[in-house]
């Protein structure tokens, strides 16, 4: 989340003149891959692109999660933990439910008729879903709530990231062995300690690592995307009337708004042998860092791809990803993004930037609005 303004018009030239980029780096070769095509192609061939690059980065504060694994064991640990994120599992009482926290995040601020919608409701929102499906009991929320801040600050403050994941490790730990002494029950922990694939369980460490994992992958996403949809609407004012007199525009919004500035926009990968693209010649072992930021600004693939096209209807780019590392989470993230995004066009009328203010998309590779702040009508 770098202060850093608009680099589209960089990747665009990047895109032009050098699409492959071989960084400079002391120890081994490094590789910038910003074309959708060839962006599309690396996340397509994981068997010669492998994701183990991620264990030296989010593997060091997550511990080992699928989002590092390759082939077989990749495929068993999807397995198991997919069914617990499924749309099954998000049917029946759940949108209820992310109503409910969505409404109650607002009741915070709504009476005050000013906000900053990006630190008072997109940050926490998502938090407060996740926290629900973790089934955790409701007296350890803030505490659980503070450590899951911390761990989303790794980027901008390492030592405050890793502090929280190791807090967040240590109080995890003893809950995933309650669950797994008890029967199944229908929260997301219980399920990933009974699930078994291949007769195999997830160790105890395993389901530690990966709800650590869904704090970043999950919330700090989620959190972007609501945040840049919002950005967006606010901007644009005829947009934003068309969305609130028709709620089914709101998934176009947001798919739109997951090209146009991908949340994640950085994939690292592995070249695991020497292989060509784009003509540049690639030594087994270099680092590969897939931007598809850049690639869902391609023109080669996306007429007008600089412009934010409501009626676009392409869901086919990159901003979950591709392959077999798509998000497992894409349904549960436009669902909530759906739900929060329509509950605040509920309660807010008038809403629109507060006089005299702005809001600037920023980041790397995580990217999103830096603040939000709007003035409104409640309607209670
Ligand atoms: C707008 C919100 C989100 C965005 C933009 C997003 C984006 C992504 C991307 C780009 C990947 C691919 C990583 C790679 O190829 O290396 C990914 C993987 C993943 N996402 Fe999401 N995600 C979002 C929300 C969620 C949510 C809500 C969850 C679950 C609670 C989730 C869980 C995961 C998991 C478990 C993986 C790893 C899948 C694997 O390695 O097989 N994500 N996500």
């Amino acid at each position: 989340m770098a202060p850093i303004p608009d680099p589209h018009p960089l990747y665009a030239r990047l895109r032009a003149e050098a699409p492959v980029l071989r960084l400079p780096r002391p120890d081994k070769s490094f590789f910038l891959v910003t074309r959708f095509a060839d962006a599309r192609h690396v996340l397509k061939t994981d068997r010669v692109f492998s994701n183990r690059a991620n264990a030296r980065l989010v593997g060091m504060v997550m511990g080992p999660t699928l989002i590092q694994m390759d082939g077989r064991e990749h495929d068993r640990h999807r397995k198991l933990v997919t069914p617990a994120l499924a749309p099954r599992a998000l049917r029946g009482s759940f949108p209820a439910l992310v109503e409910r926290l969505a409404q109650r995040e607002i009741d915070r601020f709504a009476s005050r008729r000013e906000a900053d919608l990006s630190g008072e409701f997109a940050f926490y929102f998502p938090l407060r879903v996740f926290v629900e499906i973790l089934g955790l009991p409701a007296e350890e929320v803030e505490q659980f709530h503070r450590w899951a801040i911390d761990l989303t600050h790794i980027a901008k403050d390492p030592g405050r990231g890793f502090e929280g994941s190791r807090q967040l490790g240590a109080y995890l730990l003893p809950v995933v062995q309650r669950r797994r002494a008890q029967p199944e029950g229908p929260d997301l922990v219980s399920r990933l300690c009974h699930a078994k694939v291949e007769g195999q369980e997830l160790s105890d460490e395993e389901v530690v690592s990966f709800l650590r994992l869904l704090v970043i992958a999950g919330a700090e996403t989620t959190y972007h995307l609501l945040g840049t949809a919002l950005h967006v609407l606010l901007h644009e004012p005829a947009l934003l009337s068309r969305v609130r007199a028709d709620r089914g525009l709101l998934e176009p919004l947001l798919w739109e708004a997951l090209r146009w500035e991908s949340p994640i926009s950085t994939l690292p990968r592995e070249a695991l042998e020497d292989v060509e693209l784009a003509g540049v010649e690639i030594p087994a072992g270099s680092d590969i860092l897939v931007h598809v930021g850049s690639a869902n600004r391609d023109s080669a693939r996306f007429a007008a791809a600089d412009h934010f096209d409501i009626e676009r209807n392409d869901r086919d780019h990159l901003g979950f990803g591709m392959g077999r590392h798509y998000c497992a989470g894409s349904r549960l993230a436009i669902l909530e993004a759906r739900i929060g995004l329509g509950a605040l066009l509920d309660r807010l009328t008038n809403l629109r930037l507060a006089p005299g203010r702005d809001s600037r998309i920023i980041g790397f590779s995580f990217r999103g609005p830096d603040q939000l702040p709007v003035v409104f009508d409640p309607v209670h």
